[in-house]
């Protein structure tokens, strides 16, 4: 199997596009790159393309003779469309990293934030799963206080962004907006409730006993499975906020050690794939518009929870801060690039210059 093709499938999707951007700052050659339609919209038609850099991809639907040749695949579809075409790809000696749910509490699938456990990777099989975004942001920020100092507990509060739910909901968000603006009402269809100037809990269905939704049900098991069977306790409450990208989160953590606020700012701007804002002085923290388009997580308005009980330059063991991720980014294509990359596919030729967030379409 040549290794130098690869296949996004579900191009048309937000993540799709997103891969396919990445790739495309990466300079990765157009005629090795191969756009897939997942069919779930009704076959594409002859003309349909997608962008790619300043030309154009045409989009091919999923078939024995367009699949073949193709050595790696960035699935960006539904969990029904993955267990569907994965067998196939697999039989074919392709590798796959998928961004749905659907392999991600399989114990032969490596679950993997190649910043976090990229060591999952090492004899890997040909499959291997992306986290969900909110447990790759989360996970992302806690690293380096994991390493340094041991978690004890961490609660975190998710202010999701709309394109969480895909590219339906970013429409739907625009159209109620403006009907709101205009004095009219239109009635939800992606979400439970309307989602312009409103905050809701996450849509995903709520568990009778538990009283969890899906969404904190994943970041809950997903990072135990991630940090290797951990049972530090996690409390996730996930929320959508009327943004349209990147997922925001205040994180809260009692650590195995005290520590001081300096000490976590170091930790935290030379850990990979983090980036510190952290300015008090300037009320310079970080936001979903500031973190859109961007590859590294941002963090920062770092202070002790409970706050006046706790001299922070003397130390304490509860923290408290924000982090806003780009969760199609970080939160889905870029990581599921990262993991080809470790693998040792994909060298890039020009690696990506981050895209402004001018640049971004969503
Ligand atoms: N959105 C996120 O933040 C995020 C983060 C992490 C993981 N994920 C996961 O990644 C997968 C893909 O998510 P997504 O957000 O990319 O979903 P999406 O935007 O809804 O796209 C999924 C599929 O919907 C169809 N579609 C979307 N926009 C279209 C358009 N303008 N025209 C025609 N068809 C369109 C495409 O089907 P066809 O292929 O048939 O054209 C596409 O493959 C899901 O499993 C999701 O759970 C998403």
């Amino acid at each position: 199997m040549s290794r130098d093709r690869i296949g996004i499938i579900g191009a048309r999707g937000l993540v799709g596009t997103e891969a396919l951007r990445l790739l495309a700052e990466r300079r990765w050659p157009a005629d090795q790159v191969v756009a897939f339609s997942t069919g779930g919209t009704g076959p594409p038609t002859v003309a349909a393309s997608v962008a790619y850099g300043d030309e154009a991809l045409p989009l091919q639907a999923i078939s024995d003779e367009t699949v073949r040749g193709v050595g790696w695949f960035i699935i960006a579809a539904d969990e029904a469309t993955s267990r569907r075409v994965v067998p196939g790809l697999l039989k074919n000696g392709a590798i796959v990293v998928d961004n749905s749910s659907a392999f991600r509490m399989d114990p032969s699938v490596p679950l993997v934030i190649p910043e976090v456990n990229g060591h999952a990777l090492d004899g890997a099989s040909s499959l291997i799963a992306n986290p969900n975004c909110s447990t790759i942001i989360l996970l992302l920020a806690l690293n380096p206080l994991r390493k340094a100092l041991g978690l004890e507990s961490v609660h975190v509060a998710t202010y999701q962004a709309v394109s969480g739910a895909g590219a339906a909901a970013i429409a739907e968000l625009h159209e109620q907006s403006e009907a709101a603006l205009a004095g009219r009402e239109l009635p939800p269809a992606v979400f439970p409730v309307p989602a312009a100037f409103n905050v809701f809990c996450h849509e995903s269905p709520l568990d009778a006993d538990s009283g969890l939704c899906g969404e904190e049900t994943k970041i809950i098991r997903e990072s135990a499975r991630i940090w290797n069977g951990s049972t530090v306790p996690i409390a996730p409450f996930c929320m959508r906020v009327p943004v349209i990208r990147a997922h925001s989160q205040v994180i809260s953590v009692r650590l195995c050690r005290e520590t001081t606020a300096n000490e976590i700012r170091r930790l935290f701007a030379s850990a990979p794939g983090l980036e510190l804002l952290d300015d008090r002085e300037n009320g310079c923290f970080p936001t979903p518009r500031k973190a859109t388009g961007r590859d590294e997580v941002l963090i920062g308005r770092i202070r002790p929870s409970f706050g006046e009980r706790c001299n922070e330059s003397v130390g304490c063991r509860d923290w408290s801060f924000l982090v806003c991720g780009d969760q199609l980014r970080k939160g889905a294509a870029l990581n599921a690039l990262q993991i080809i990359e470790r693998l040792g596919g994909l060298a890039p030729a020009g690696v990506g210059a981050t895209a402004s967030p001018n640049d971004i379409a969503v």
